[in-house]
């Protein structure tokens, strides 16, 4: 194999973006009430607050926008809100709603109190956004009969309903559709005791036996992320069978991630390329976004939702007005000497006229 197949493998592993394996293990991994949640306490918090109430009071939730990085989630919370409230969810995505007619059909088929989920709601076209205002804010929308100039427009009563808008970038949103969002939760990256909790649960649902040390380690290296922690476990608990005794311990974890290129926390080629190109390349930085992207071979959109939330969270990235700045953290771990600061102009030289 080419190390460029073994870095694309390897790559993918670490990528928060959802994938087919995922999906199907999600499924069974997933929490179903609140209370099963792990993490995101003060989202968790708020949130009962907002169904209880609206429960009480037998209406409607208001419209939620979830937003934060990828991989955290957004999708399970979405599903949750939909149990806790007893009402059917929908799901659909941004780029799936091609034209008005697709956001029509769903909304004229949902029941009172319904969720409607849009997924990477940031990608929804102009053209539907726009027939959206009216359905969140007076529950009505335009449907319009015919086309060319014989073409009627008719405003339709639909059932009180809840939008869920799930996005990674809460500020491609426009003013008119954030502002119609009554509750805006942004989830975190999650605490490496949060995803120990999580994987603990995980491996119990998948039935394997997982040491604390193993858990732990596992929880270390996921990036902040539940999804790339299973899909890790999954790939650990692959090592345990077949080169350990079944267990998850620390040994098979520890053995499993250095042949994956997964360091201690979780940095991946990506990573260290990135953090490699801005010290060695641009001197430490400021370096700007645009450019760093061309330089690594990523999109700059996929560096700043994708690898840059963890590299900031652990501190080796900093974000200035100027550019990303690689800190002495990020030097110390490529094991890179950290530049010591050169003296100001003429500090140095102070000596030498001292003797005259
Ligand atoms: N699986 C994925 N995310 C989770 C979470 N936040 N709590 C419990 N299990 C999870």
């Amino acid at each position: 194999m080419s190390n460029f197949e073994e870095f694309e493998i390897d790559s993918r592993l670490m990528e928060p973006q959802e994938t087919e394996e995922d999906g199907e293990t999600e499924l069974s991994l997933r929490p179903h009430a609140l209370s099963e949640y792990i993490g995101q306490k003060r989202v968790k918090d708020n949130l009962s607050v907002y169904i209880e109430a609206a429960k009480q009071r037998k209406d409607v939730l208001d419209h939620v926008l979830l937003y934060g990085p990828p991989g955290l989630g957004k999708t399970t919370l979405s599903n949750i809100i939909a149990n806790e409230m007893n009402v059917n969810i929908r799901v659909t995505s941004g780029p799936a709603l091609e034209k008005p007619g697709d956001l029509v059909a769903l909304l004229t088929n949902m029941g009172e109190r319904d969720i409607l989920f849009i997924d990477e709601i940031h990608r929804m076209s102009r053209a539907v956004e726009e027939h959206l205002y009216p359905a969140m804010e007076d529950y009505e929308i335009d449907i319009i009969i015919g086309k060319g100039p014989a073409a009627r427009s008719f405003r339709m009563k639909l059932p009180k309903f809840t939008l869920i808008g799930a996005t990674t970038r809460a500020g491609q949103l426009s003013t008119p559709l954030r502002d119609r969002f009554g509750v805006l939760l942004k989830l975190e990256l999650y605490s490496p005791e949060e995803l120990y909790e999580i994987v603990k649960r995980s491996a119990g649902i998948m039935g394997y036996e997982i040491t604390r040390d193993g858990a732990m380690k596992i929880a270390e290296c996921s990036r902040g992320t539940p999804r790339i922690a299973n899909r890790l476990l999954k790939r650990v608990r692959d090592f345990a069978q077949i080169k350990g005794t079944g267990v998850i311990d620390k040994e098979i974890a520890t053995f499993a991630l250095e042949q994956l290129e997964i360091d201690h926390l979780g940095l991946d080629n990506v990573d260290r390329r990135m953090l490699e190109t801005i010290i060695k390349l641009y001197n430490g930085g400021p370096v700007g976004l645009e450019t760093l992207a061309v330089t690594v071979g990523e999109e700059a959109v996929t560096i700043e939702d994708v690898y840059e939330p963890y590299l900031v969270r652990i501190g080796f990235i900093a974000r200035t007005s100027r550019g990303r700045c690689a800190t002495r953290l990020a030097y110390d771990h490529l094991g890179i000497r950290f530049p010591t600061p050169t003296p100001a102009p003429g500090a140095a030289q102070t000596g030498l006229f001292d003797e005259e």
